[in-house]
């Protein structure tokens, strides 16, 4: 191409943040709370579900158009079966630079040695607390903490690159910002704070929920010298700073006190293959009826580059307390965050 795809704003497309299920076997209260997400609610059934030669197209139709890093997630991607298959042939797709994870852990056991096997060498395993009833309770499934922490550790030892997601929320789980803070710096793997975000709908969110990066840091300097790390990367979504007696680093991502709309360039594919400008969209393109249609590569590139040229979502620099409430926006599960 010529000319490089942007956005109305400019933003140009290089993550593909990619959804391999809407399913996860835990219930995290700021994510699938359980009064939301229970006995009866409705998952996607399989056929409705991408499979994964054609997510492989979709990928090549991004890549072409200037996406270089691929995130999978889910609700929990490593409930998908058949993931190092299909990380085998991502790999291989030319211009691909970049593969993540993001996980809650829980089934790593099993998984990390092939997934590692298959070429995946990032993971981003989210834990929120270390005291076991401040975690069961959030993850809404009473699972301890222990059994994370040890999986973290088997992937580092297979030689995975391990980031820790912590979502903070006030009076839930800050006061484990700095026994977090503490057990992470000593093993040296960088923990991420992330800003309590209002997605989806009924996950309890306000302003005065959200602990914010300054608070945070301000906590965390009474204990630590901190100094902030340059960006390695242009639209990087965590801000990240260094501890000055370590090589660990910790990262903030600040998408209520400092959003990060202007340099946004993710792409999200839900699992059943509808195409989202923004986390907090309300409806989706949907690529799978194209696919299934019988549409050629040109109607479907062609597809994908319209919607990225009209995307003009921004919605972190516009939030309020009204649009937290009134918008309706897709499930953080079902697109992955
Ligand atoms: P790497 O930097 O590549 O390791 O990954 P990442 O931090 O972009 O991905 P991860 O899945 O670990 O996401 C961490 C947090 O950032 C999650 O809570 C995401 O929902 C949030 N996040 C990622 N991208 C965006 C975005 O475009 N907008 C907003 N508001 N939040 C985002
Ligand atoms: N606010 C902030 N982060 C969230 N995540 C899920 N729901 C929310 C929310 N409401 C995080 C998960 C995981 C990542 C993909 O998104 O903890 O680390
Ligand atoms: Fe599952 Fe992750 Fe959502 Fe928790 S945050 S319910 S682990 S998808
Ligand atoms: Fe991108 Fe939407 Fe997040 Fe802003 S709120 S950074 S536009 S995904």
């Amino acid at each position: 191409r010529s000319h490089p795809l942007k956005d109305s704003l400019l933003r140009p497309m290089r993550d593909l943040r990619l959804s391999v299920t809407d399913r996860c076997n835990f219930r995290c209260t700021y994510c699938m709370p359980k009064e939301v997400y229970g006995h009866d609610f409705a998952f996607l059934p399989k056929c409705e579900l991408l499979s994964f030669e054609e997510m492989e197209r979709l990928i090549r139709f991004f890549v072409s158009l200037g996406v270089e890093k691929i995130r999978l997630t889910g609700g929990e991607p490593l409930l998908r079966p058949g993931l190092p298959g299909f990380i085998n042939r991502i790999r291989s797709i030319e211009g691909v630079e970049d593969i993540g994870l993001t996980t809650n852990g829980s089934l790593l056991g099993q998984q990390a040695q092939p997934l590692y096997e298959a070429g995946l060498r990032r993971l981003n395993i989210s834990l929120d607390a270390l005291d076991p009833g401040i975690f069961g309770r959030m993850n809404g499934r009473g699972i301890g903490p222990a059994h994370i922490l040890e999986q973290i550790e088997y992937a580092r030892k297979i030689g995975f690159t391990v980031k820790v997601n912590m979502v903070v929320q006030k009076g839930v789980n800050d006061s484990e910002i700095l026994p977090m803070a503490d057990y992470f710096k000593e093993r040296g793997v960088t923990l991420r704070f992330i800003e309590f975000m209002d997605a989806g709908n009924g996950n309890g969110w306000s302003y005065a929920s959200v602990v914010t990066k300054q608070e945070i840091l301000e906590l965390l300097r009474k204990a630590y010298e901190l100094e902030p790390v340059e960006q390695s990367y242009f639209g990087e979504v965590a801000q990240r700073y260094r501890y000055k007696d370590s090589s660990a680093e910790i990262g903030f991502i600040t998408s209520v006190s400092e959003s990060f709309c202007s340099s946004c360039t993710r792409a999200r594919l839900s699992s059943d293959g509808k195409l989202y400008t923004c986390l907090f969209a309300g409806e989706g393109f949907d690529l799978r009826k194209l696919l299934r249609s019988g549409a050629d590569d040109t109607h479907i590139l062609n597809a994908i580059v319209e919607v990225w040229e009209r995307r003009a979502d921004r919605y972190s620099d516009e939030r309020t307390e009204q649009t937290a409430t009134n918008r309706n926006k897709i499930g953080m599960s079902y697109i992955g965050g």
